[in-house]
């Protein structure tokens, strides 16, 4: 069987082709490492040397230096370096050979692989693969074991982030997490130690006793939080950063209002350490894995494709029309196939969830060509460090095989610092990226801000609208379109398309359709359980959501039966009913929750958990101690004055009262359906629940 393409190299080509090739990838090697490289003796090697610099391959010169075994330096000349390319067609023709050899005896049929002949031809920078941090298979199933026996560090959530696009290329020429002298540099002036533009500290923060166990020199595993091991490192520096100058530094303010800095002073470990990476595997992710590619994934995709110039849109957010008019418009100037690259690592917190904006974003796709358009998801933990994330987005994008990047108005800003300020400039991220274009070699795509204008029906950019006094430009902005959504409003067809809308609101219900939690507090026989109960035949006759009662008795009962009543127990079964209200709240439920719940801390904690997923009403029963005393209903309140029940509610254990409860119910003179209605009309002026 032949082989089309050049001829395979010969014998007497071999020692040339890999001497040349030595000579390309190592100019400043000694004569003893170019002969233990290319095995060859010092006297042959010396003796190649010479005919190739007759035959005009190579230069050779002196160089001035201490050392006396590098006392040659030696390049390839232009005649050279295409012999070296020649000889490359070659010897990969062989090895083509080879292939098909291979594969005709395993399989009985040609492989049909047709080599191309112009391998060693430029390929375009974007489109080259790009260095992994990643071992072999074989030798990742090895390292896996031998790790095993390693002090691990088990990865958090970001770190996870960080290590994905580290081993991936994503973050090329990071070799792993930064040692100091790199840190230092990135902090002070966006530059590693030796220069290379790099804008955000990757760093490994762990606590100090994990820390103080640790060695310079010493290989660590880097486990998943099920305790994957995904990559070893070797630990050549561990020091105790300055975080206030890198809040100062990195973020432009040490204000716990930008979420980056307030990670770093109350999330991240106070010791750093630094060193190379060695990739064992990927973070396993099931969720959209066939949107997620990787920087060599995405650069052959567009190699296969043809597309020469690409243009990548970030975003944290869902895509509606403005946008969209914006990327194709952004496609069309610079001329380039477009690129919608969500970040689905982590984004600022209080974002639509990722989950809902991939489907969001799928959606939106079927309105772009399908030809010229593509989605790819990025696992990258923002850091919404304005400016310098609009370049480290850039490196990045070019890291993917992205030629283009469309950096917006306000680029990955962190909202308001504390004092209600805007943290950055809202063109600084565009000046910060033009300053350093060229040396990104990625091109930047200033971002419109688009508006609509109703007259003519379209999306226009807001600064070339010549006649904007006598039109009427349509804006609806974030947090008018999260109110919206909020009360079921309606959101019109020239803002978003329907499909995404239908989507949001999937996730976003209104109020009246979403799971909330009615906490009753107060003494035991105030009268909690009854107005509880009330209250829940009254959301059943309602219907629409599923109601479950955490009566105080029932889940004595049933969750916390081995429990007393020590401040310690009381915690731990408040925080029990917390934690299942949080999930049906979480599931769109209503659970409605009757204990005694005496510690304000407590119930604080208890609101925090549930509010992340729904309101939370705090309902104190204010009956009075005398009054609950008086009528003692379970006649407990008479052994606990004869002391045979310690450590009573209000007797021998303290109440503390709710400063600022959701509502207040006097049960005395007031009957039990008159308290349950008043917390029916507190749950409708709340938009909880529809009013009749
Ligand atoms: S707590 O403090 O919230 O954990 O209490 P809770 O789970 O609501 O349980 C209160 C019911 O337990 C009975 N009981 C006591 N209450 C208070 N203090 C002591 N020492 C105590 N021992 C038993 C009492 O019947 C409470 O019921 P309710 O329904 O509140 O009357």
């Amino acid at each position: 069987m032949s082989t089309p393409g050049a001829k395979p190299i010969t014998d007497e080509e071999g020692p040339l082709f890999r001497l040349l090739r030595h000579v390309d990838v190592a100019p400043h090697a000694s004569q003893r490492e170019i002969s233990s490289a290319i095995g060859v003796s010092l006297g042959r090697l010396n003796a190649q040397l010479r005919a190739a610099a007759e035959a005009g391959f190579i230069t050779i010169s002196e160089r001035s230096g201490p050392d006396r075994r590098q006392r040659f330096a030696y390049s390839l000349t232009s005649r050279g370096a295409a012999e070296k390319a020649r000889l490359t067609d070659r010897f990969l023709a062989r090895k083509f050979l080879e292939y098909q050899a291979l594969h005709a005896e395993l399989t009985g049929t040609a492989s049909g692989y047709v080599p191309s002949t112009n391998r060693t031809r430029f390929m375009q920078n974007n489109l080259a693969p790009i260095p992994e941090l990643f071992v072999s298979y074989d030798s990742a199933q090895k390292l896996k074991v031998e790790a095993g026996e390693l002090t691990s560090h088990d990865l958090t959530p970001r770190q996870i982030c960080d290590l994905e696009l580290l081993m991936n290329g994503g973050f090329y020429p990071l070799k792993g997490f930064l040692g100091e002298e790199d840190y230092d540099g990135v902090v002070d002036n966006m530059r590693m130690a030796d220069g290379t533009l790099w804008p955000m500290p990757i760093t490994l923060d762990v606590k100090e006793d994990f820390a103080d166990k640790i060695e310079i020199g010493q290989d660590i595993a880097l486990r998943d939080q099920e305790g994957v091991i995904l990559a070893t490192m070797t630990v050549t520096d561990k020091w105790a950063p300055n975080k206030s100058k890198e809040a100062e530094k990195v973020f432009g303010a040490d204000d716990d209002a930008h979420p980056a800095v307030n990670y770093l002073h109350n999330h991240a470990g106070k010791i750093y350490l630094g060193g190379p990476v060695t990739g064992i595997q990927q973070p396993v992710h099931y969720d959209f894995r066939a949107r997620r590619d990787t920087p060599n994934e995405l650069r052959a995709y567009f190699r296969k494709l043809g597309w020469r110039k690409v243009v990548a849109f970030q975003t944290r957010n869902p895509l509606h029309r403005a946008h969209q008019e914006l990327t194709f418009r952004a496609a069309r100037e610079s001329q380039a196939n477009l690129l919608i690259h969500p970040v689905v690592g982590m984004t600022k917190p209080g974002d639509v969830d990722h989950f809902t904006r991939v489907r969001c974003y799928e959606a939106v796709l079927d309105k772009y060509p399908a030809s010229t358009t593509s989605m790819s998801l990025l696992p990258l933990a923002m850091r919404m460090a304005g400016p310098r994330e609009a370049v480290w987005h850039g490196l990045i994008r070019k890291n993917f095989g992205v030629t283009h990047f469309i950096v917006g108005r306000d680029h990955a800003g962190p909202g308001k610092n504390s004092a209600g300020e805007d943290f950055y400039g809202p063109y600084d991220a565009q000046e910060l990226f033009k300053a350093h274009e060229e040396e990104m070699g990625i091109e930047m795509v200033p971002f419109k801000h688009m508006v609509y204008v109703e007259e003519r029906a379209q999306y226009e950019p807001a600064d070339e609208i010549a006649d904007k006094d006598s039109v009427n430009i349509l804006n609806i902005s974030g947090t008018e379109l999260r109110r919206r959504l909020q009360e079921g409003l309606e959101i019109p067809e020239w803002f978003s398309f329907p499909e995404v809308v239908a989507e949001l609101r999937r996730t976003k219900p209104p109020r009246s359709k979403q799971g909330f939690t009615v906490f009753f507090t107060g003494f035991s026989g105030s009268g909690k359980s009854t107005i509880a109960n009330a209250l829940m035949t009254k959301l059943m006759e309602m219907g629409g959501r599923p109601v479950t009662l955490l009566d105080g008795d029932i889940v004595r009962k049933n969750l916390s039966s081995e429990l007393g009543f020590s401040k310690e127990h009381r915690d731990l079964n408040i925080r029990r009913i917390g934690y299942v209200a949080s999930e049906i709240t979480k599931n769109g439920g209503i659970a409605i929750c009757a204990p005694i719940a005496p510690y304000a801390a407590t119930r604080r904690a208890v609101r925090e958990d549930i509010e992340q997923f729904g309101a939370f009403i705090e309902v104190h029963v204010a009956t009075t101690i005398e009054e609950c005393e008086r009528r003692d209903r379970k006649g407990l309140y008479k052994l606990a004055r004869e002391g045979k029940i310690k450590e009573f509610t209000g007797i021998s254990d303290p109440y503390d009262v709710p400063a600022n409860p959701e509502l207040r119910v006097e049960t005395e003179g007031t009957d039990v359906d008159n308290c349950a209605h008043q917390v029916i009309l507190k749950l409708e002026s709340m938009g909880l629940i529809a009013g009749h």
